[in-house]
């Protein structure tokens, strides 16, 4: 059974067979439009989403599929069922599982249920993210291999997924954190074992010298509210301003998962940048997903 915990769990190849067909459903969006006829996915989330969940939602309307959105608070989960016996049960009604988790390890329990599992993202991971960011990546600069991309701020979910997706595509990383919150290293250690090119620095100004691309995410992610105050004060000098993205390559795209804390992480002016493809990134969502559920449900 395929599942889509992380990028890892996919070869280049599948990688790149899934980029080539999110590109042709982006071109042509009404093709396969029966493709998932009688299909439904079960979208379980432990936390917000607007683009995961929608993105998903529409993707599988498109494809002639259903997709159930279940707040975990909302099912017997949020009254002491285990994550595997909700697996179970699901698993007799719909033919895939969407989670948005807090532990990571809730993923690995969901797949005894016996039907495919996607990450739409975990404390460790976000592959789905990674997936329209490289998509993204090739749309702007017409190819992944040997692009430098400078991630700044926290060492999170979303930058380990673009390690993952640097190993598989050959894009080339150079990671500017703060101490204490650099990538985990057994993620770092992976990516390079499989060739990726990723430079770890504390420095936002070397990292993002003449790079492609400029990426950064929010300094708290979901769950880590209470830290807001003290992360804000540690990430400051991480901010990706009008200043800092001018030193890289002058036609650099700017890249960001969303939602954004502008002013914090970003400010309005490069966001809002004629080169920033933010837009064109969250919409990439769709188009990638859409091509990993055909691919998983085998359509
Ligand atoms: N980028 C992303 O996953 O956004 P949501 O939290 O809105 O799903
Ligand atoms: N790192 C962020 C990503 C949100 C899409 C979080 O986990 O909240």
């Amino acid at each position: 059974m395929k599942h889509f915990l992380s990028i890892m769990d996919w070869t280049a190849g599948e990688i790149a067979g899934l980029l080539e067909l999110a590109a042709e459903l982006k071109a042509n969006r009404g093709s396969r439009r029966d493709a998932l006829r009688g299909r439904t996915l079960a979208m379980i989330f432990q936390k917000p989403s607007t683009r995961t969940r929608v993105s998903f939602e529409a993707g599988m309307a498109q494809l002639g599929g259903t997709a159930l959105h279940l707040a975990a608070a909302d099912l017997q989960l949020g009254r002491g069922e285990t994550v595997e016996d909700t697996a179970r049960v699901l698993a007799r009604y719909t033919d895939a599982i969407l989670a948005r988790v807090f532990d990571h390890h809730d993923l690995d329990r969901l797949t005894v249920g016996g039907v495919p599992v996607v990450n739409g993202l975990s404390d460790r991971l976000h592959p789905c993210q990674a997936l329209a960011d490289v998509l993204t990546i090739r749309e702007h600069k017409g190819k992944i291999e040997g692009i430098t991309v400078a991630y700044l701020g926290d060492g999170n979910n979303v930058c380990h997924s673009l390690i993952n997706a640097a190993a598989r595509t050959g894009l080339n990383l150079r990671i500017a954190a703060p101490p204490r919150f650099e990538p985990y290293p057994d993620i770092l250690a992976a990516a390079r074992d499989g060739g990726a090119e990723i430079e770890l620095t504390t420095d936002a100004v070397e990292a993002v010298q003449g790079a492609d691309a400029v990426y950064t995410d929010v300094w708290a992610s979901m769950g880590q509210e209470d830290e807001a105050a003290q992360r804000r004060e540690i990430f400051a000098p991480y901010r990706v301003d009008e200043d800092l993205f001018a030193q890289a390559a002058p036609d650099a795209i700017f890249l960001h998962c969303l939602p954004a804390h502008r002013g914090d992480e970003v400010t309005d002016a490069v966001i809002d940048h004629a080169r920033s493809v933010v837009w064109d990134q969250a919409e990439n969502r769709m188009h990638t997903e859409k091509a990993l559920l055909l691919t998983l449900l085998g359509a």
